[in-house]
């Protein structure tokens, strides 16, 4: 039920963008409530969610990237946490891929979340997990890669660090030490591809994730037999707040500690 509300709004935003031209699709129309200039294609996948929110009369809180929050009916929860579209640039510029990323909470907490779709585009194929039922890609189950050492792994990882030259000396030895390296431009679908294990471990040191970025991955990862870690090796959980920012490491348990192990504390 709950994977068929988040599925259903992203066949919204998914014909809703279909309609954007790509000329036009990357003209800045505000700042968003996460603080980021919103393009025009992340105001229509958001205006779509909304209307089709409306339509299929639900009733929670919503926490989405751009307007912030928003209340549908009476009650607190479920509280639905969107990123209409996570990875704009690359989306924006004619670069595969992009992704929707949705998912649904019982409480205040990243561990609260018990659905969670991402969806990858253009292709459509859908990640999604409800808890204590395991992840799927699309029909067929999902889980992380067997644990592999960092010099035999593909990893992904964030270096947009916005010329903070501190961040790129922090992870220069897991840089050096890993076999393959990644960097795709959308966190949410990156995390999936680490609980497929398509990708071995994810790693974003930045501090910049936004809970709208990381909500359904969470959820995904946990169910894919993922650890989700912070940079001092706890588990991640975080207040969904569109004001937290987030590090952190995905993958199995052995490989996420050698790579905390090659992160320099700062
Ligand atoms: C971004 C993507 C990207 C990451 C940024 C995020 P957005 O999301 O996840 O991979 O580097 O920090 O903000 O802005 O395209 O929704
Ligand atoms: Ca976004």
């Amino acid at each position: 039920m709950s994977l068929q509300l988040l599925e259903g709004l992203c066949k919204a935003e998914m014909d809703a963008i279909a309609k954007v031209s790509p000329q036009s699709s990357s003209k800045i129309v505000k700042i968003g409530a996460g603080g980021d200039k919103t393009k025009l294609i992340d105001v229509v996948a958001e205006e779509a969610a909304i209307s089709y929110l409306s339509l299929v009369g639900f009733e929670g809180r919503l926490i989405s990237e751009e307007l912030g929050e928003r209340q549908f009916g009476r009650k607190e929860y479920p509280i639905l946490i969107l990123d209409p579209i996570d990875g704009t640039t690359n989306a924006v510029r004619g670069i595969i891929p992009y992704s929707i990323s949705v998912a649904l909470s019982s409480g205040k907490c990243l561990s609260d979340i018990f659905a969670g779709l991402v969806m990858e585009l253009p292709s459509g194929r859908t990640y999604k997990a409800v808890k204590g039922e395991g992840a799927y890609l699309n029909e067929h189950k999902i889980s992380i890669s067997p644990p592999t050492p960092l010099r035999h792994a593909l990893i992904g990882i964030d270096v947009n660090v916005r010329r903070d030259k501190k961040k790129i000396e922090q992870i220069l030895p897991l840089l050096i030490e890993a076999k393959h390296i990644r960097v795709m431009g959308t966190a949410a679908l990156e995390l999936c591809y680490v609980a497929s294990g398509s990708l071995d471990l994810y790693v974003d040191n930045r501090d910049l994730l936004r809970v709208t970025d990381i909500a359904a991955s969470y959820i995904i990862l946990k169910e894919a037999g993922a650890s989700v870690l912070c940079l001092d090796g706890s588990d991640l959980d975080s207040p969904l707040s569109l004001s937290e920012r987030v590090s952190l490491v995905a993958g199995s348990y052995k490989l996420c500690i050698e790579a905390l192990s090659k992160i320099k504390r700062l």
